[in-house]
């Protein structure tokens, strides 16, 4: 079985022959091949400089988490600044980026979660914050410009009910029946005035540095549910498929 794992942060221990952008003792972050481990490669493109304002466990937090964020809200929903945006399933590793990139990106934000996460997303920079155990968000008679759909598991005519006219609804998390619901969100768009989308995000570069950017800033300061060791790695494993997970969860490899 290959190593698991993607993100990354650490210290670059050796370099191939053509690489320019690091050398040995550089901080980096990004992605890499089978992260859980001690050492991994990363091709230079897939590796930026870590913030140095930022520990090494935040910075390995941001990397695939924060392209679906960016992707899906900036090119994907092409949020632009006053728009609003609810972002469905916002308690999680890609779901508290997503509301983070959202503020940075100047949108009204609600977050849809469970109740023990609705102050720590506050804090975090949503607008407005609706528990689902005691709300349907249906029922506020509120329309977005922007559905995140991370959490997947209502219909799509209820989000489409919250969306404005020429709204966009972007599909990011696994539902239930995954492809059928991929494949209902592609065919109904056809027939629609809404934009209905699905995603997958891609390593890409140059919003690497763009979250970099947000570090820096402060505009991003990732969430993190818990700090597991090596050893801990099953327990992290089944933490995250609880789906309960408070932000991200980072494993420490000393
Ligand atoms: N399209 C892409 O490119 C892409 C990339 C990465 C991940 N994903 C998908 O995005 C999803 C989230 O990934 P993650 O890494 O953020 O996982 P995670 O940290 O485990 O988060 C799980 C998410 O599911 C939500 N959820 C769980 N039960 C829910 C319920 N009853 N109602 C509404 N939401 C519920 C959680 O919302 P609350 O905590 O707020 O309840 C949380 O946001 C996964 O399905 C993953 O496969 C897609």
């Amino acid at each position: 079985t290959p190593i698991r794992g993607a993100d990354v942060a650490g210290t670059v221990e050796a370099i191939g022959k053509n690489v320019t952008r690091f050398k040995p003792g550089d901080e980096v972050f990004g992605q890499g091949r089978g992260s859980f481990a001690e050492y991994t490669t990363s091709g230079e493109t897939g590796l930026a400089p870590k913030p140095r304002n930022v520990s090494f466990e935040q910075a390995a937090a941001v990397p695939g988490a924060g392209y679906t964020a960016l992707q899906g809200l900036r090119n994907k929903a092409q949020l632009k600044p006053g728009q609003r945006v609810l972002i469905y399933g916002a308690g999680g590793g890609v779901g508290t980026l997503a509301v983070q990139v959202a503020k940075a990106l100047g949108a009204h934000v609600t977050a849809v979660s469970s109740p023990e996460n609705l102050e720590m997303l506050r804090s975090i920079g949503a607008d407005e914050v609706i528990d689902y155990t005691r709300e349907d968000f249906v029922d506020r008679g509120e329309r977005y410009d922007v559905f995140f759909d991370i959490g997947a598991n209502r219909s799509l005519s209820a989000c489409r009910r919250v969306l404005t006219k020429d709204g966009t609804y972007v599909l990011v998390g696994a539902s239930r029946h995954p492809i059928a619901r991929v494949i209902k969100t592609i065919l109904l768009s056809k027939f629609v005035s809404q934009r209905l989308l699905g995603f997958l995000a891609k390593p890409a570069p140059e919003d690497l540095v763009i979250l970099k950017e947000f570090l820096e800033s402060g505009k991003l300061a990732p969430a993190l549910d818990g700090k597991y060791s090596f050893e801990q790695v099953p327990d992290a494993v089944r933490r995250l498929g609880t789906g309960k997970a408070r932000g991200k969860i980072v494993i420490s490899v000393p």
